[in-house]
C-alpha cells in the first residue's frame, strides 16, 4: 500500500492516461481493445446467472416463462443466454457500448448448454471472489430450473445465435441504447445488472427507465460496486479526485464511475417506485479517512463512506407511474 503522502502521485498515473485519451489514434486503439472483464467467459456468466436466481428465489421469483433484461453485459450476453437455459422466455441485453459484438457467443453457448446438462455446481468465492451475490450454498439449484423443453430452447437460441441476434423472439441485444423507449413499458418480469449501476448516467433516469419497464410487482436485482476499481490503490480512492482531476481522468472513456454512494441510489430506487427487499451490504471501514476525500464527499453520511459493495433486490410497486 503507497504511503498517503504520495496521494497525488498515485493520482497523477490515472490523469496522464485519461488526458491521453484525446489522442485520436489512441483513443481508437483503446476501442478496439476495451474488455469489460467477466463475461466472455462461461463460467463467469453462469455464476453470475445463478447467484441472482437463487437470490431472487428467495423473494418469491420464478424463472419459467419470464422476460428478462439486463443492463451492461459487457463482453458478451452470455449471462443472458444461461437465464434463457434457466427457463426465461426471453432475454433483451442492453448496453452503452456494443462489446458483445466481439465475441464468439456460440462458444460461449455451447459451453453454458454443458454445465447446465453436468448440472454443474455454481462457481463459488475461490473462484470468483469478486462476484456478488454471496451464497450460502454453491450447490446446482435443480429445483429453480425449468427443465421443459429443453432441448427445444437450445435449437432455438442456436438458430438465433447463428442467423444473428435480433433475428428471432428469443434473444435481444440494443448497445447503444439511448431512449426510455428502448423497451415497451411493464412489458419485463426481471431486470438485472452485474457491476454497471455505479457506471450509470444519469442514475436517476436509469432506475426510472428500468420501473417503467418492468410488470407491476416485476423484479430488479442489482450487483453494485461502490469501489474506486483500478483508479487507485485505495478502495475510496475515487472520491478524493477533484471534480477537475476526474473529468480528466475520465477523459473520452464511453462510460466511467459515476461516484453515486448508496444513499443516492436508494433515493433514486424510492423516486423511481421500487419497494426493497434486500440489501446485503459490504462494509469496509479501511482506506483514506475523510479529511483524505475531496470537499464533495466529506459530507457522505459514514454508512456511504463505509459502502464498498451492495447486492439489491428490488420490486416495482403495483401502483408506481
Ligand atoms: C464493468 S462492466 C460489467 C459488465 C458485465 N455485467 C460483467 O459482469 O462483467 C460495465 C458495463 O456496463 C455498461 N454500462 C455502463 N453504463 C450503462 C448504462 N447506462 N446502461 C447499460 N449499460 C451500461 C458498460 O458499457 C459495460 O458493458
Amino acid at each position: 500500500m503507497p504511503k498517503r503522502n504520495s496521494l497525488n502521485s498515485w493520482k497523477l498515473r490515472h490523469i496522464i492516461r485519461g488526458t491521453a485519451s484525446w489522442v485520436p489514434f489512441l483513443s481508437a486503439w483503446r476501442r478496439r481493445h476495451a474488455r469489460t472483464g467477466g463475461t466472455n467467459s462461461a463460467r463467469y456468466c453462469y455464476t453470475v446467472w445463478l447467484r441472482h436466481l437463487v437470490n431472487l428465489s428467495r423473494h418469491g421469483f420464478q424463472i419459467k416463462g419470464a422476460r428478462v433484461g439486463e443492463l451492461g453485459p459487457g463482453d458478451s450476453i452470455g449471462t443472458g443466454l444461461a437465464a434463457l437455459l434457466s427457463g426465461a422466455q426471453s432475454y433483451i441485453g442492453l448496453d452503452v457500448v456494443p462489446f458483445s459484438l466481439r465475441h464468439d457467443l456460440e462458444s460461449i453457448f455451447d459451453e453454458l448448454v454443458r454445465l447446465y446438462s453436468n448440472k454443474e455446481p455454481i462457481p463459488d468465492d475461490h473462484e470468483f471472489p469478486g462476484v456478488r451475490p454471496k451464497l450460502a450454498s454453491y450447490e446446482f439449484p435443480d429445483h429453480l430450473i425449468d427443465r421443459s423443453e429443453f432441448s427445444n430452447r437450445i435449437n432455438q437460441i442456436k438458430t438465433e445465435i447463428r442467423r444473428g441476434i435480433g433475428s428471432g423472439n428469443t434473444v435481444t441485444y440494443l448497445a447503444p441504447w439511448t431512449s426510455i423507449r428502448a423497451i415497451r413499458p411493464h412489458s419485463l418480469d426481471l431486470i438485472f445488472s452485474q457491476s454497471v449501476l455505479e457506471y450509470a448516467l444519469p442514475l436517476e433516469g436509469v432506475y426510472t427507465a428500468m420501473a417503467t419497464w418492468l410488470k407491476p410487482e416485476g423484479y430488479s436485482s442489482d450487483a453494485i460496486d461502490f469501489s474506486a476499481m483500478y483508479l487507485s490503490p485505495y478502495w475510496n480512492g475515487h472520491w478524493a479526485y477533484s471534480d477537475w482531476e476526474w473529468r480528466l481522468v475520465r477523459g473520452q472513456r464511453e462510460f466511467f464511475l459515476n461516484r453515486e454512494p448508496l444513499s443516492t441510489h436508494l433515493a433514486c430506487v424510492e423516486k423511481a417506485g421500487f419497494e426493497i427487499l434486500a440489501i446485503d451490504k459490504e462494509q469496509n471501514a479501511s482506506g483514506l479517512r475523510d479529511g483524505e476525500l475531496s470537499p464533495r464527499f466529506r459530507k457522505m453520511v459514514i454508512e456511504d463512506q463505509e459502502t464498498k459493495g451492495a447486492m439489491i433486490v428490488l420490486r416495482r410497486k403495483r401502483d408506481a407511474s
